[in-house]
């Protein structure tokens, strides 16, 4: 279908959903309608929104639909108009063509091919069809205006895609093939982030550990950053067990600004489930790449993901992973129930799980989570650590900021967004820890 034509717009409002690379790329595709002379508003009022999509779970999928509803009703009851829509993102990249069919939105644009976003929406004033999910060779980042002004903590993407294919997962298909960003345009991104206000930077990827340039590995990336004045912290994610190299590892005791924290996703404890997953790395492996990080660094912080509800697993399976949560005692670990997406192996096993047993076990493994969460916290009551402050809190005075194991910390201090302090932890609950500030770290 032909859209109608739309005038351009002036203002812009960009949304994003999902994982951290949409939040780095919501930021990017910012920039970009910015340097355009397009003014930054709430989607309520924008002229354009721009809706940075997640297809990696059916309900981060479907809510892109009834957002789009929402969007409109609103900007109709409030203005009388509804603004152009634009779907960038992972669901974009699968959807395609069906979202305008479906939605009848203006444009939509994949993950590899936001750089085109402004002769999209140009394209989509004219009345033009304006879709664009091309996986190009040549990567969209030379076409990205320069970074200007960046939180404390800010998001770098140095690789993209994933040639692992597990059974369950759409990344290989929304976000391409492994690519990574080469070496000279990755330290020149990250010199102009903390040029522009960063004091932390996390590397992100798919497989942020399968980075590489010229025999080069991630480790070497991190000892360069290592040496960027003014940047005070450094971490990546996230990362793949069987990309884990021993570099790496060994970075973690070696490197002063790496942050002993480490996001390494399982998704399941039970060796059968693994295989049919196609993790292509076993419990005792996993659990053997844990030992050797904690031997290096024995106070990292370890977080995870996992899946539960797998086609096929058993309660015997699900045990095997409740007792790996239980021998790794993750600091913090994401679960979630198995959906199915389309166009993956998983989607056609035979034996799907019933949703109210997928409800059950993902209640008991939330359980176990917290548990542990808590215990991580209180075994920290007592440190003293640096505070990166990143957000004001609730009460007057009081600031959040991360700690080096990315505890969430409260503090109230005179200190501003953006200082380190340091700080000990004084009492801790489930999902954040409380600080007092000790000695300010000059800025
Ligand atoms: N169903 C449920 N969770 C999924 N994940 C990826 N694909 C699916 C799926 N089909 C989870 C994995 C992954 C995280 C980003 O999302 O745990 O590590
Ligand atoms: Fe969602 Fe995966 Fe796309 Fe990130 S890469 S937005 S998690 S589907």
């Amino acid at each position: 279908m032909k859209p109608a034509a739309n005038s351009a717009p002036k203002t812009f409002a960009v949304k994003s959903f999902g994982c951290q690379m949409n939040v780095y790329d919501g930021d990017r595709m910012s920039e970009l309608m910015a340097a355009q002379g397009l003014t930054a508003t709430d989607a309520d009022t924008a002229d354009l929104v721009v809706l940075n999509t997640c297809h990696i779970r059916e309900r981060a999928t479907e809510k892109v639909y009834s957002d789009i509803g929402r969007i409109r009703k609103h900007a109709m009851a409030k203005h009388g108009k509804t603004p152009m829509i634009a779907i960038a993102g992972c669901v974009a990249q699968a959807e395609g063509e069906e979202i305008v069919r479906r939605a009848k939105v203006d444009v939509v644009v994949g993950p590899q091919a936001y750089h085109n976003l402004p002769e999209l929406v140009a394209k989509a004033a004219r009345g033009e069809s304006a879709l664009d999910t091309g996986m190009p060779v040549e990567m969209k980042f030379g076409h990205l205006p320069a970074r200007r002004r960046v939180p404390p903590s800010a998001f770098l993407t140095v690789q993209e895609g994933c040639d692992k294919f597990c059974t369950y997962c759409v990344v290989p298909y929304t976000r391409g093939a492994e690519v990574s960003r080469p070496w000279a345009h990755i330290i020149d991104e990250a010199k102009a982030l903390v040029g522009a206000g960063a004091r932390e930077i996390t590397l992100l990827g798919q497989n942020v550990n399968a980075w590489e340039d010229d025999g080069r590995g991630l480790h070497d990336l991190i000892v360069a950053l290592d040496r960027i004045e003014g940047l005070a912290r450094i971490r990546y994610t996230t990362s793949h067990p069987n990309d884990m190299r021993e570099g790496l590892i060994r970075a973690h005791a070696e490197v002063e600004k790496l942050m002993p924290f480490l996001h390494l996703p399982v998704q399941a404890g039970s060796d059968r489930i693994l295989k049919a997953m196609n993790r292509s790395h076993t419990r005792d492996s996993y659990l053997r790449l844990l030992d050797g990080v904690r031997a290096v660094r024995p106070d990292i912080a370890l977080s995870g993901d996992f899946i539960v509800g797998f086609p096929g697993e058993t309660d015997a399976d699900f045990a095997e992973t409740l007792s790996l949560v239980d021998s790794v005692a993750y600091a913090q670990a994401f679960s979630f129930k198995y959906s199915p997406r389309p166009g993956t192996p998983a989607a056609d096993m035979a034996d799907q799980i019933p949703a109210e047993v997928m409800d059950e076990r993902l209640q008991r493994l939330q359980a176990a989570i917290n548990r542990d969460q808590e215990a991580f916290n209180q075994a920290t009551v007592g440190r003293t650590c640096d505070l990166l402050l990143e957000r004001k809190g609730k009460l007057p005075g009081q600031l959040i900021g991360k700690s080096p194991w990315l505890q969430s910390v409260h503090l109230v201090t005179d200190a501003v967004i953006g200082d380190l302090v340091e700080v000990e932890i004084v009492s801790a609950g489930a999902n954040s820890v409380a600080g007092v500030e000790r000695v300010s770290i000059a800025a």
